[in-house]
């Protein structure tokens, strides 16, 4: 820990009292960022129950850390609570501490103690703490402890009982206690909306905020307008514009998303006994390809393994897929509409899947009903599959996204629990790795 001499104390003195007073002033120091006004609004939000909702890379988790930072510094003796769907989407606000200790020697001073494990937990010279937890298992976590603040990361992917039993009690006894919410929209009917109309409307004990990406000082027009002219407009209006949707046609209702979340990331690896079927989505013309690996020895099923790229050969693919499916000696289906067939051609064994509209149809019905019943477990990790559960939709009378917009995860896994039901039209069921 670095000394500070008495005179240089004397020198920086003024600084020192002017970060503390200037949350603007202390941001810009020490992240070295330039903020305009959409991001000094974002920052300076003040209030008990306070909502910042932005666009993609907005700098919304960036702010919300340095607003936090400045918290901790300033309050001392104070506990704060940073949670996330995952440990590890609470661990980027981590990050970024660690990123500004080594930039800001002010910060590097503060830190007394950086813990990584069991989770990330910094505390500081002045007796403050921050912390982390998930909100796996309805907020367990985050139940019976008292906190001063509690900031939220990626807050559409928070359940709503999670924020009614866990975090609203968690600062209750005490009446100058914070919650802080960071994300994305994803529907009007969450907690997230309620608390957003209601900071709209009071601005004082609940306050709300909301900045489309077009605002960020560091991204350029033309580059938002590019993706733009690439997504759906209803895709846009969500993570760009953070507008909440206003029609509910979404295939895959938020509750019913969250309601499968847990804070689990795939094993990525097999395990002696267990059964595995592999769902196999090819990229089209403008999405990824994806492969879902799912452990359905028993219910409910998690994913085991998983993968999503970009442009490969397709001889590269279908290796991939043979080496998987060797490990895992996995039912292997791959979707074989167009291009799909000669990747599927070149793993022996594995079902030809053609998905016709009617077809698609009971894919997507048996994936709603896998996870209406409890059978599923999403892993919190992946927030990559979670996004595009939360953008599958009707448009018009097709089911996916325009064009096939983003449905591969969604359809790769689809495919894998639809490999793991009894008969079913697509061949029988195969070999998993046998018990020792
Ligand atoms: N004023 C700024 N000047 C330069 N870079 C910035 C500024 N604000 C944010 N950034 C950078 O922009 C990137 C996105 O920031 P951040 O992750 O905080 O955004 P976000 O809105 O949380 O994004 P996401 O939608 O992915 O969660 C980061 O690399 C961050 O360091
Ligand atoms: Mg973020």
């Amino acid at each position: 820990m670095p000394y500070i001499q008495r005179e240089l104390l004397e020198k920086i003195m003024p600084a020192v009292v002017r970060l503390r007073a200037d949350p603007v002033f202390f941001a810009e120091k020490v992240s070295g960022f330039r903020l305009n006004q959409a991001q000094r609004r974002l920052l300076l939000l003040s209030g008990r129950i306070r909502v910042r909702l932005a666009g993609r890379r907005f700098g919304k988790t960036a702010l919300s850390a340095l607003d936090l930072l400045h918290y901790a510094l300033t309050h001392p003796g104070t506990r704060s609570l940073v949670v996330g769907p995952s440990l590890d989407q609470a661990r980027v606000y981590f990050d970024y501490f660690r990123d500004w200790a080594e930039s800001c020697p002010l910060v590097e001073y503060m830190i007394a103690e950086d813990r990584r494990s069991p989770f990330h937990e910094i505390s500081f010279r002045n007796g403050s703490l921050i912390t982390s937890r998930s909100v796996a298992r309805g907020g367990r976590f985050v139940r019976g402890r008292g906190y001063h603040r509690i900031t939220v990361t990626e807050a559409s992917f928070v359940p709503d009982e999670v924020y009614y039993a866990a975090l609203r009690p968690a600062v209750l006894q005490n009446p100058r206690a914070i919650i802080d919410f960071e994300g994305t929209p994803w529907s009007k009917s969450s907690y997230l909306y309620e608390l957003f109309t209601r900071g709209t409307a009071d601005g004082e004990y609940y306050s709300a905020t909301r900045a489309t990406t077009y605002e960020a000082p560091h991204i350029s027009k033309e580059e938002i307008e590019r993706v733009r002219s690439e997504v759906p407009d209803y895709y846009f209006q969500c993570e760009f514009l953070a507008e909440f949707p206003d029609s509910e046609d979404a295939v895959f209702p938020q509750s019913l998303v969250l309601s499968a979340v847990q804070d689990y990331s795939p094993a990525g690896q097999p395990f002696p006994g267990h059964l595995y079927t592999m769902g196999v989505d090819l990229a089209k013309i403008r999405d990824c390809t994806a492969i879902i690996i799912l452990d359905v020895s028993e219910k409910p099923w998690k994913i085991a393994e998983f993968h999503r790229f970009r442009l490969r050969a397709y001889a590269e693919i279908s290796d991939l897929i043979k080496a998987l499916k060797a490990r895992y000696r996995a039912k292997v289906l791959i979707d074989a509409t167009g291009v799909g067939e000669a990747v599927a051609e070149a793993v022996p064994g594995a079902v030809h899947a053609v998905i016709t509209k009617e077809r698609k149809e009971e894919m997507v019905a048996r994936l709603r009903l896998a996870l209406e019943t409890g059978s599923l477990l999403l892993p919190a990790s992946e927030l990559t599959l979670l996004e595009e559960l939360k953008h599958f939709r009707r448009v018009g009378e097709r089911m996916e996204g325009q064009a096939g917009f983003h449905d591969d995860c969604v359809m790769a896994l689809a495919l894998a629990v639809w490999g793991a039901g009894k008969g079913g039209g697509w061949s029988a069921w195969r070999a998993g790795i046998p018990a020792p």
